[in-house]
């Protein structure tokens, strides 16, 4: 039987993390206790396989055979339901929503939280939206945008509908981005969307020195199997650090991986009190008036 070719084109290394953040939501999805309740991830995944066994790609190799370090497994599918939440809070808050998920990856957010009124925007680099195309039918209230989120110009489709409140996030992509790049960006967002919500995750800049960069470099590519390119390259020091980058910038809230009581995270949950582990990586919620 021929494979279907779902990823034809060469994929960089940057966007083909977005297939280990499927494949973690997936895995999660048919354990027992589930964090996350993914049933198309799961059928993505099946339709991926095929493709993906045959690469000589190392991480698409262990990807279709499912070998996926189980503690990253649980992070992802922690940050995925967190930020399914943080998405529903915000369109009970807000009638006339609209999401816009920056660096979207193949996560199918959408189909998760629709309320039946959303507009809800994946926006992610063209190599991904491509895939996904090819995977999720696009509708009149979930749309696809295929460019780089620090190409500016995709914010008019967004200004057009004139909407009362915006949501952004951006779930396991900034720290990829160089540091200019992230600062101008939310700048841009502040001034094009004011008074609208930023959901980010964010490394810890102290972990971007050596010696610890080679420990985290390591990880990404021996354990998690990612191509050298996908590295990260930014990071704060604490969620206030966007205060300064201009008035208006309104800090709300951050949220910790382990502060939450979830049995799978095992042995990890001891470190939770040490700040140094707590915050390795972390999500903070702003207001940008
Ligand atoms: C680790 S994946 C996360 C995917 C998704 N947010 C999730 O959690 O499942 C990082 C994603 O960021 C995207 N990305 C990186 N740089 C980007 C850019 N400049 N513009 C748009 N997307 C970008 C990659 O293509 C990839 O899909």
């Amino acid at each position: 039987m021929e494979i279907q070719k779902l990823l034809n084109t060469q994929i960089s290394d940057v966007a083909a993390t977005s297939l280990m953040t499927l494949y973690c939501h997936a895995l999660e999805s048919q354990s027992k206790d589930p964090i996350l309740d993914d049933p198309l991830a799961v059928e993505i995944t099946d339709k991926l396989n095929p493709e993906l066994s045959q690469s000589d790609n190392k991480l698409y190799q262990s990807l279709a055979k499912g070998k996926l370090e189980k503690k990253l497994v649980v992070h992802v599918a922690m940050r995925a339901k967190r930020y399914d939440d943080y998405t529903r809070n915000f369109l009970e808050r807000s009638h006339n929503g609209i999401v816009v998920n920056i660096g979207c990856g193949l996560d199918t957010r959408f189909h998760r939280i629709d309320n039946g009124k959303v507009i809800f925007y994946d926006l992610d680099l063209p190599e991904v939206i491509a895939v996904k195309r090819k995977l999720l039918p696009e509708t009149d209230r979930y749309r696809f945008i295929p460019s780089s989120v620090l190409n500016y110009e995709w914010m008019e489709a967004i200004t057009q509908l004139n909407p009362d409140s915006v949501l952004l996030m951006a779930e396991g992509v900034f720290m990829y981005l160089k540091e200019e790049e992230v600062k101008s960006l939310v700048l841009k967002l502040q001034s094009t969307f004011p008074g609208c919500e930023l959901i980010a995750e964010f490394f810890n800049a102290a972990w971007l020195k050596q010696p610890l960069r080679a420990i985290i470099n390591r990880k990404l590519q021996r354990d998690f199997k990612f191509g050298k390119d996908a590295t990260f390259k930014f990071g704060i020091k604490d969620s206030k650090d966007l205060d300064s980058w201009n008035p208006g910038i309104e800090f709300l809230d951050d949220w910790f991986y382990l502060d939450e009581p979830e049995k799978k995270l095992g042995l990890l949950r001891v470190l939770k009190d040490i700040p140094f582990f707590r915050k390795i990586l972390w999500t903070a919620r702003y207001k940008l008036n």
